[in-house]
């Protein structure tokens, strides 16, 4: 199998961006984001699960995941957030599995998870993980800069996350972004060249 490497980090600290740069590189990329939201799109594999679980209230007229009344709920609701999660982990795990299987001919993979460090199962998946850092600060300014949502909204994901210590402890390698796009682009070349030569020597 290739060396695959778990992508992690938190809200808008940068990893959909640090991904796309290394599938410059010709990286192979699984997005966990992406497979999630085709699972819940009109039709998805997931709706009719959550249909069940959570009624027709949480399924558009068309067929979709409601978005907006989702998060609204489990934004206060643990318990909630919890029974979607079950229903969409093993969903989103196969689903993460048989692109790893697709993507045995590149290089090395970039497994993006937002919830790596809550979750075994997709750690199992990776040789190594990857966390993409910045200052809280930072992680708000970008998160605002890019959705409607506010200061306080983005403050309270945080909240919910895995504390940036903990999540930085399970990290083989770092990312710092917390400057340009530039010094981005350069810390991954630098991995790159590490991933590269690690997949030879194996
Ligand atoms: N070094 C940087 N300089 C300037 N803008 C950046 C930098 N890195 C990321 N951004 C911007 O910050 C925002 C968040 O980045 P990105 O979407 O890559 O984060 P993410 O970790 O994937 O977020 P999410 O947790 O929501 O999936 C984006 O609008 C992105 O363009
Ligand atoms: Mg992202």
């Amino acid at each position: 199998m290739r060396l695959c490497i778990g992508l992690t980090g938190g809200i808008g600290c940068g990893k959909s961006t640090v991904a796309g740069l290394f599938a410059k590189h010709g990286a192979g990329i699984i997005d966990t984001d992406t497979i999630a939201r085709r699972l819940t799109q009109a039709g998805g594999e997931a709706i009719a699960a959550i249909r069940a679980a959570f009624g027709d209230d949480y399924i558009t007229d068309d067929g979709a995941l409601n978005r907006a009344k989702m998060r609204g709920l489990i934004f206060s609701d643990a318990a909630a957030k919890q029974r979607l999660e079950l229903i969409l982990h093993p969903l989103i795990l196969e689903q993460a599995k048989v692109q790893l299987r697709q993507l045995q001919t590149k290089p090395y993979i970039i497994l993006v998870v937002p919830l790596l460090a809550e979750s075994p199962a997709f750690r199992q998946l990776a040789q190594r993980v990857l966390v993409v850092d910045c200052d809280e600060n930072t992680q708000v300014a970008r998160v605002i800069g890019r959705s409607r949502m506010t200061e306080a909204e983005v403050r309270g994901i945080i909240a919910q996350q895995t504390p940036r210590a903990e999540r930085l402890q399970l990290a083989d390698d770092v990312i710092r972004n917390d400057a340009g796009l530039d010094s981005l682009a350069e810390q991954v070349s630098v991995l790159h060249g590490h991933y590269s030569d690690r997949q030879n020597n194996d």
